[in-house]
């Protein structure tokens, strides 16, 4: 099991390696819309365990985001600890 964590709230979901963190997200917080790299309302900065996530999508890539930053609907875990700042 890999974890999502709230930064700034300390409230830590898990999730299965290797799945969407979609519905983690929501639950810490970030908002969804589209959830398919279209609107950026996802939005959110990865304050650690950037590399237990998945590559940036071509949707991603698309938009002029921050290093630390990611799509949460384009993201899955692979394992371990990330924890994000939700804006
Ligand atoms: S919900 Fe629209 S880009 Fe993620």
């Amino acid at each position: 099991m890999a974890k999502l964590v709230n930064s700034e709230t300390r409230q830590e979901i898990e999730v299965k390696d290797g799945d969407s963190i979609i519905k983690a997200a929501e639950q810490l917080g970030v908002i969804f819309a589209c959830q398919d790299g279209m609107c950026t309302s996802c939005q959110m900065e990865v304050t650690e365990g950037m590399n237990n996530l998945s590559e940036p999508t071509e949707n991603e890539k698309e938009f002029s985001m921050k290093p630390s930053e990611r799509l949460a609907c384009q993201c899955k875990i692979k394992k371990g600890l990330v924890k994000i700042k939700v804006y």
